[in-house]
């Protein structure tokens, strides 16, 4: 694997999951194939999850690992090619990039979209920089269009508590005060359609998500027809995707926020969220504090997808 940015990336799905059984029993196993290896993580936005499970599977491989904050004590990037650059931005995107690559021999990147030109966003301009310029191996952290990270970690998780081969997934809008990227529900979607699952998509009028994710899931606007018999309900906000509200809040009502009554309409499912989450907007304490909550064992699973991914990453250099 050269760069890995999507679910394409990953290869054959049943055997990237068989190597993360590997990587998750034998953690260990690959300390040698690290070894005076570094990967440089860096971050434009805030983590909590990304930044300490990608560190620990770096150091499980026997790897260093740098991280950088942009915003938090590096110089201000500019961005865009032919601006003048008078301003508050120092340097260029264009210089930093391949410096930081000098530096390391793989590169994590986190930069969320930014809502204020969806093209922009949605052909991944930052991240598609870094594989471009870097010379090095590059791979999403969670970037404007999709989390691949997270929903590889979802994967392995469903496939870890799924009780039939071919279980019910619903993926729930949810209510938020503020504008989220929709990159968490597309890269859902997308591994859930190549896993296929049997997937449905739930939100609100308004909040259709690009098609190109959405692929050959059934959208159900009725949140309770959808719920019915759901083996997995994977809540998440995101903001609309559809000209001309892009980036807008457009709804936050809390008729959508995952309660007990909606997960008794469902064949007892486990909650999932790919965290952090705000309770009782996007779902309530009482379903998170549950039994059928999995969001701490998911989370934990973000170091196996991103061990896996980076050892693979090692493997083809
Ligand atoms: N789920 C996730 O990516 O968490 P962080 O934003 O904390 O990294």
């Amino acid at each position: 694997m050269k760069h890995f940015t999507s679910v394409q990336d990953i290869g054959d799905l049943k055997q990237a999951l068989e190597k993360a059984k590997q990587v998750k029993e034998h953690p260990f196993a690959d300390q040698e194939l690290g070894r005076n290896k570094t990967v440089m993580l860096i971050f434009f936005n805030s983590s909590l999850r990304t930044r300490l499970s990608t560190q620990k599977a770096g150091m499980n491989l026997g790897m260093n690992v740098m991280v950088l904050d942009i915003n938090q004590g590096a110089w201000k990037l500019e961005t865009e090619r032919g601006v003048i650059m008078d301003g508050d931005k120092p340097e260029h995107i264009l210089e930093a990039i391949p410096v930081m690559g000098s530096y390391c021999d793989i590169i994590g990147v986190r930069s969320f979209a930014q809502f204020e030109n969806k093209a922009d966003d949605y052909n991944e301009v930052i991240l598609n920089q870094f594989i471009q310029y870097s010379g090095k191996p590059v791979f999403s952290m969670e970037a404007a269009t999709r989390h691949p990270l997270q929903s590889f970690a979802d994967l392995i998780t469903i496939e870890e508590y799924k009780m039939r081969e071919r279980p019910k997934v619903v993926l729930t809008w949810a209510p938020h005060p503020r504008a989220l990227p929709q990159a968490v529900p597309n890269s859902f979607a997308e591994w859930m359609n190549a896993a296929d699952f049997e997937f449905v998509i739930t939100h609100p009028e308004g909040y259709e998500l690009d098609e190109q994710f959405v692929g050959d899931a059934i959208v159900e606007y009725d949140k309770e027809k959808a719920y019915r018999d759901a083996d997995f309900v994977y809540a998440k906000n995101w903001a609309a995707y559809r000209d001309p509200n892009y980036g807008r809040v457009l709804s936050t009502d809390r008729d959508w926020t995952v309660d007990a009554k909606k997960m008794a309409l469902t064949n007892n499912a486990y909650f999932m969220h790919c965290l952090p989450v705000r309770r009782n907007m996007i779902v309530s304490d009482e379903v998170i504090e549950s039994s059928r909550s999995i969001v701490i064992p998911e989370a934990a699973n973000r170091v196996v997808s991103a061990q896996t991914v980076l050892k693979e990453i090692l493997l083809t250099m």
